[in-house]
């Protein structure tokens, strides 16, 4: 990756520029409400965000998991449609593993939503394992309302070498 790519740690002050991109970055899914900005003030040291020029291209929200101490949880991971496919989210979710390897955490799980078949298929090529669910959308399992009446889950796990 060229030198005018710069992955650091995230900081309070992004939660504004995260808030102003997502919906675009996913498609015209609203899915600001999942992502407070607690979030950045509390998993700043977990999270990344990769620059590209001095403007924001891609973030991971991440942490460590305070009840499960051999796991880490990526929550929300997203990168400017305009450079998809360039590895940039590989190299977040890198960034974040090593910061579970360092930590002694050596399971990552996620979840997302089995109508994103692009981040299901993203998370199998990361090496996620699916979770057995209770309901099934072109081949991929899910967990029926995993938060709430209707909001159905796609689970993840990797292990990390
Ligand atoms: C999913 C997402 C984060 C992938 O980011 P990216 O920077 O384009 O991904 P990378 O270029 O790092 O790809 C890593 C690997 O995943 C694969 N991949 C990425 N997007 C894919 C897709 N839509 N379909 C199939 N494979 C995909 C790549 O081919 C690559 O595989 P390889 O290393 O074996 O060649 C990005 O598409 C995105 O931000 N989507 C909208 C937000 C979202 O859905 N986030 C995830 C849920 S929170």
């Amino acid at each position: 990756m060229e030198k005018a790519f710069v992955l650091r740690s995230a900081r309070p002050s992004d939660h504004g520029p995260i808030m102003e991109v997502m919906p675009a970055w996913w498609g015209g899914r609203d899915l600001r409400h999942g992502v407070p900005r607690l979030f950045l003030e509390h998993f700043s040291n977990t999270s990344f965000i990769m620059e590209h020029e001095g403007r924001m291209v891609g973030f991971i929200i991440a942490f460590l998991s305070p009840a499960r101490p051999g796991e880490g949880y990526a929550h929300f991971l997203g990168v400017d449609p305009a450079y998809h496919g360039q590895g940039i989210g590989r190299r977040l979710y890198e960034r974040f593993f090593e910061v579970c390897r360092q930590n002694g955490r050596s399971v990552v799980r996620a979840c997302t939503s089995p109508v994103n078949s692009a981040s299901v298929r993203f998370h199998q090529k990361m090496g996620f394992s699916l979770a057995p669910g209770d309901g099934q959308r072109d081949g991929i399992p899910f967990i029926r309302d995993y938060n709430r009446p209707g909001d159905d889950k796609v689970e993840f796990s990797k292990r990390l070498e």
